[in-house]
């Protein structure tokens, strides 16, 4: 196993961070890395907002429900999904918005976005850097889109907290590949027998340094999707412009 994957292989979200600030080359190593992904169509769909006022990290930091580690880390990055560039574009050549409002627009820019969030954390961790991801900001996604004035057809996706680790967990336990890889077809059965994957995460949250739970992979999922959540986050969606069709 090369270093790149050994390192990779050792993720953990971090909550505890030194408060030291990031330097301007870390930070700088960092942006350029999250730019370099593979973009769909070139569109570059994504803009980052970095929070370095800390009256909008603390408004932040309230509407999440990780706010220690959205306010004491190295530096917050807010990632946008972001079609308004393209919005503009269409005016100058007056051309209509339509195929920028529509589904497949917007998952091209969650995908980009997405892309870019993790190659930042990758080498963020190449760097001995920890992340969190904070997708606790759409709790109030419209509260994040006033905070940041953001105009139409942008999206605030999730916050990522870079930092030094002060406090590390132990990494998760993933499903076993059987259960997320599948050869020319779909297989239901491998894909979906978590028997293995039962005794593996009852083990894992059973006997964790921190926050030690009686409870399985399937149990938390059954429990997190016996709600439907953030409703309100289509309704933005809309008002940002989007069709969702
Ligand atoms: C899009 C996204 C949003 C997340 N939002 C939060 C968050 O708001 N607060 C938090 O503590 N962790 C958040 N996480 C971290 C996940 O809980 C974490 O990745 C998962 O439990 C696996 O743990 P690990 O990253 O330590 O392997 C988020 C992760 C992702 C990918």
């Amino acid at each position: 196993m090369n270093k790149v994957i050994k390192k990779m292989k050792e993720h953990v979200s971090v909550r505890e961070f030194e408060t030291t600030p990031l330097s301007s080359e870390e930070k700088q190593a960092l942006l350029e890395a999250s730019q370099s992904g593979s973009s769909s169509n070139f569109v570059q769909a994504f803009s980052i907002i970095e929070i370095t006022d800390s009256r909008q990290r603390e408004a932040l930091a309230n509407i999440t429900n990780s706010a220690e580690y959205v306010k004491n880390t190295g530096t917050f990055y807010m990632f946008v999904a972001d079609l308004y560039r393209q919005a503009k574009i269409l005016e100058t050549y007056q051309q209509p918005l339509d195929a920028i409002k529509n589904m497949e627009s917007l998952l091209v820019a969650v995908v980009d976005t997405t892309i870019a969030a993790e190659d930042m954390t990758v080498a963020a961790e190449s760097m001995d850097l920890g992340i969190c991801y904070i997708g606790g900001l759409r709790n109030d996604i419209k509260q994040v889109a006033n905070l940041l004035d953001l105009p139409p057809f942008t999206v605030p996706l999730f916050g990522l907290s870079v930092g030094i680790p002060k406090t590390k967990n132990q990494v998760k336990p993933r499903l076993p590949i059987e259960n997320q890889m599948s050869e020319n077809t779909y297989d239901r059965e491998k894909l979906t027998d978590l028997t293995d994957y039962e005794d593996i995460t009852r083990q894992y949250y059973g006997s964790r340094t921190s926050n030690a739970q009686e409870t399985s992979w399937s149990f938390k999922n059954a429990e997190f999707f016996g709600e439907v959540r953030r409703k309100e986050v289509a309704i933005f969606l809309k008002e940002q412009g989007f069709t969702l069709e």
